[in-house]
């Protein structure tokens, strides 16, 4: 299991003030920061690019950019976001005609690589590209929109991820993407996550550093 992570997505900050948000959450404690790319195509809302990325880097930001990549086709996107500063680099296998490709020219970039099982995707999908991975990110919501509830099946599917990474050996985070809050991490994380993006549940709360707090020590109960 690698050091908990904890990675607020800023498709639940105020956007006309980014780069002091994305501050303030890591000034409270967090980890990475989560960038979700929508592009009203593979799901059906429309959000930020490459340029938000670079421009929070050029802001100051050094903490790691988890892009998380709601995107179609997949491969075009790829090499701007890696000279924007992204650090991981995920997306949805459904959105690439060759995931393996995809997962190679990811780390050609030099950029983490992660792959994305919505709540129906089997996780078969891992069988033959697992070890070519440095992070699986399961979404416990359909992709599109923060301020989903979790979908309880995911705690099941979490475990038996858990246990297809642990066979491997290799340092391979595992990521929960969804309606996480600091009341339902405990069990997420118990089922065997270890990295956490939340939107809503920490940029809706007025104190970010109280809500991360909590989430962290709800892990580590
Ligand atoms: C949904 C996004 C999530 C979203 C999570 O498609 O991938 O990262 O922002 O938001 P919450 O934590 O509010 O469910
Ligand atoms: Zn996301």
């Amino acid at each position: 299991m690698q050091p908990t992570v904890i990675a607020p997505s800023i498709l639940s900050a105020d956007f006309a003030r980014l780069g002091e948000e994305v501050d303030n959450v890591l000034a409270a404690g967090a980890d990475w920061v989560h960038f979700d790319v929508m592009d009203n195509h593979y799901v059906p809302n429309l959000t930020i690019g490459p340029m938000v990325c670079q421009a929070l880097r050029k802001h100051g930001v050094t903490a790691p950019i988890d892009v998380h990549l709601m995107v179609e086709p997949v491969d075009r996107i790829v090499p701007d976001f890696a000279e924007a500063g992204a650090t991981v680099i995920s997306f949805h296998p459904e959105a690439s005609r060759h995931v393996h490709r995809t997962v190679q020219l990811i780390r050609s970039h030099g950029c983490q690589a992660g792959l994305v099982l919505n709540p129906a995707t089997p996780v078969e999908v891992l069988d033959w590209v697992l070890e070519d991975l440095d992070l699986v990110l399961l979404m416990s919501v359909n992709p599109g929109f923060g301020g989903q509830a979790f979908i309880p099946a995911t705690l099941d599917k979490l475990r038996a991820v858990r246990a297809m990474i642990d066979k491997t050996g290799k340092p391979i985070r595992l990521e929960i993407d969804g309606g996480v809050k600091a009341d339902n991490i405990g069990e997420i994380a118990a089922a065997g996550a270890d990295t956490f993006v939340a939107g809503s549940a920490i940029f809706n709360a007025p104190d970010y550093a109280s809500v991360i707090g909590r989430m962290k020590a709800a892990v580590d109960a």
